[in-house]
């Protein structure tokens, strides 16, 4: 099995595989309503530590995962990206994701660190394709998914909320990173 790097780093962001001591971030960031809003809204300390957990299986078992951002500057976590195996869009499918601290919007993090997700995916894990997803209104991430290449695929039903599925692949991808 092919795995992704533990940790990467970019321009302006080192990224670490998550981890539990991320507990205190991640609870932070489902506080903050701006994000939260297109996150399925506020989560417990007992969800979040659910949710590492699982994050933490995702890695084991698929070679790939959550990372945690850092900015190089400071130290500070300021978001994540991540390469998820899902159904949705076809099986057997690879989503690649993000999320910002709503303070750091519109500084270009989620585009530099979904990039660097989606050639890990190409390059490093040899995907054919890789999907990214979001609700409808979600204009930021659709933006960030427009800008890094992904184009879109339909509307699918995930978590039982309606979204749009997005879609890249490595041929196209290749063209202009490769
Ligand atoms: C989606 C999210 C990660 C975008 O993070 P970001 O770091 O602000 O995005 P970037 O600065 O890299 O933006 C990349 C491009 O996306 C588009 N974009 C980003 N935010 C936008 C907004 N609010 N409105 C319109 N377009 C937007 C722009 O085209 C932008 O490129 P540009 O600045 O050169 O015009 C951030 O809004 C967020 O964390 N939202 C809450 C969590 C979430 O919804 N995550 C995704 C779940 S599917």
């Amino acid at each position: 099995m092919r795995r992704a790097p533990e940790t990467f780093s970019t321009t302006r962001l080192d990224a670490t595989r998550v981890g539990a001591e991320a507990v205190a971030f991640v609870q932070e960031i489902f506080r903050d309503d701006r994000v939260n809003a297109t996150l399925g809204g506020p989560r417990d300390a007992a969800r979040i530590e659910n949710d590492l957990d699982r994050w933490s299986g995702h890695w084991d078992h698929h070679g790939f995962g959550l990372w945690i951002l850092h900015d190089r500057n400071s130290g500070a976590p300021v978001g994540w990206t991540m390469l998820t195996a899902t159904d949705t869009g076809g099986a057997g499918g690879v989503e690649v994701g993000w999320t910002i601290v709503a303070d750091r919007w519109r500084e270009g993090m989620a585009f530099e660190a979904g990039s660097a997700a989606t050639r890990i995916g190409f390059e490093i894990l040899g995907l054919d394709a890789l999907v990214s997803f979001t609700t409808p209104h979600n204009i930021a991430s659709r933006g960030v998914m427009d800008k890094i290449g992904f184009r879109y695929d339909g509307d699918v039903a995930h978590a039982g909320l309606p979204h749009v599925i997005y879609r890249l692949d490595r041929t196209t991808w290749e063209k202009t990173n490769g």
